[in-house]
């Protein structure tokens, strides 16, 4: 998938950070690009600031699917049907999982998680009628694959996430619809104010906020790659038809020693019954995933 030009986009998260960048490189490119997200008034200040006919707001909460195919049919009848898709939108929670409630757990797998199955359950149906072709890019991150206490819930999203997008990738080939896992480190964005749009209805089982804390994170966030070095970096990819685009050369290493260790958990054991008819079907299963990533990457 190559040609980007004329198509029309829709970005989760698109009124600040990573999803704002994209929607400037998407703009840059030709498209036509519908920026959706929760904040309005962020919306309303990324309009201003994009100052582009081909531009359009749209207020949603990933989390809601009534509220995405609403969103979606608006998105359409005013500029035409969608085959680029970001599902960028994200909150995050710097607590363990040992420490986290029930609504801690709502809030963040209804917009991480819940919000790119919606975005895909809306979407890709009309993508694959349509036979335009197209791409998915969802946003995980680095926290994707690495791991520590906090933040466990966002961790859990992410790894989620991951395992989504890997395998919408080999069931999308087919229709001629590409599929890209984002994974930044980190970013200059807001992302640390998350709390402030946590829903009222799951605020009973939130922690007080650390104000310290957030007002930390904040200076950490102004040394993240800006959001436009990270959208170039994405539409290169996805005109390459990359599944894995690590934004964030500087984790190569680390990614290598997790794996390592991971691989280093194999043991030898002696042969138990059955394992010369498990050789047999998994080679076949191996095949048959070997040539559902080839078919993909030939896209
Ligand atoms: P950001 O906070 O600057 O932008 C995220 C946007 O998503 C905001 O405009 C926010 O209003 C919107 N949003 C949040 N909840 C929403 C909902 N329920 N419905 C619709 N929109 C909603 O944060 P950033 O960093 O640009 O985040 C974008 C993506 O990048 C997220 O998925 C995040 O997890 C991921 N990411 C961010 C990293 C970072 O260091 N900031 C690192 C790795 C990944």
């Amino acid at each position: 998938m190559t040609q980007l030009a004329g198509r029309t986009a829709f970005v989760t998260g698109g009124a600040n950070g990573v999803g704002l960048g994209l929607a400037r490189a998407l703009l840059a490119e030709g498209c036509k690009v519908a920026i959706a997200d929760v904040r309005e008034d962020s919306i309303e200040a990324a309009l201003k600031l994009l100052e582009n006919q081909h531009v359009m707001g749209v207020p949603l909460d990933v989390a809601s699917r009534e509220s995405f195919a609403q969103a979606a049919d608006r998105v359409e009848a005013e500029l035409g049907p969608v085959s680029l898709l970001f599902n960028n939108a994200g909150v995050n929670l710097f607590q363990t999982i040992d420490d986290s409630s029930y609504d801690d757990w709502d809030w963040l797998l209804g917009v991480n998680l819940h919000g790119v199955i919606n975005g895909v359950t809306t979407f890709v149906p009309r993508m694959k009628e349509r036979g335009l072709g197209g791409h998915v890019c969802n946003t995980a991150s680095m926290a994707a694959f690495l791991c520590n206490g906090a933040p466990g819930i966002y961790n859990t999203t992410k790894f989620a996430v991951r395992g989504l997008s890997e395998s919408l990738r080999y069931s999308l080939a087919a229709h001629g619809i590409g599929v890209s896992m984002l994974c930044p480190g980190l970013v200059k964005s807001q992302i640390y104010a998350s709390d402030a749009i946590r829903p009222e209805a799951l605020k009973a089982g939130a922690k007080e906020v650390n104000t310290e804390f957030v007002s930390n994170l904040e200076k950490l966030h102004q040394a993240g790659m800006e959001p436009e070095v990270i959208a170039a970096r994405t539409l290169e990819a996805i005109q390459e038809n990359r599944f894995y685009i690590f934004s964030h050369p500087e984790f190569q290493d680390e990614l290598a020693e997790v794996f390592d260790e991971v691989l280093a958990d194999f043991r030898e054991y002696p042969e138990d019954p059955g394992l010369a008819d498990r050789l047999q079907i998994e080679a076949g299963r191996r095949a048959s995933y070997k040539k559902a990533r080839e078919a993909a990457n030939a896209l």
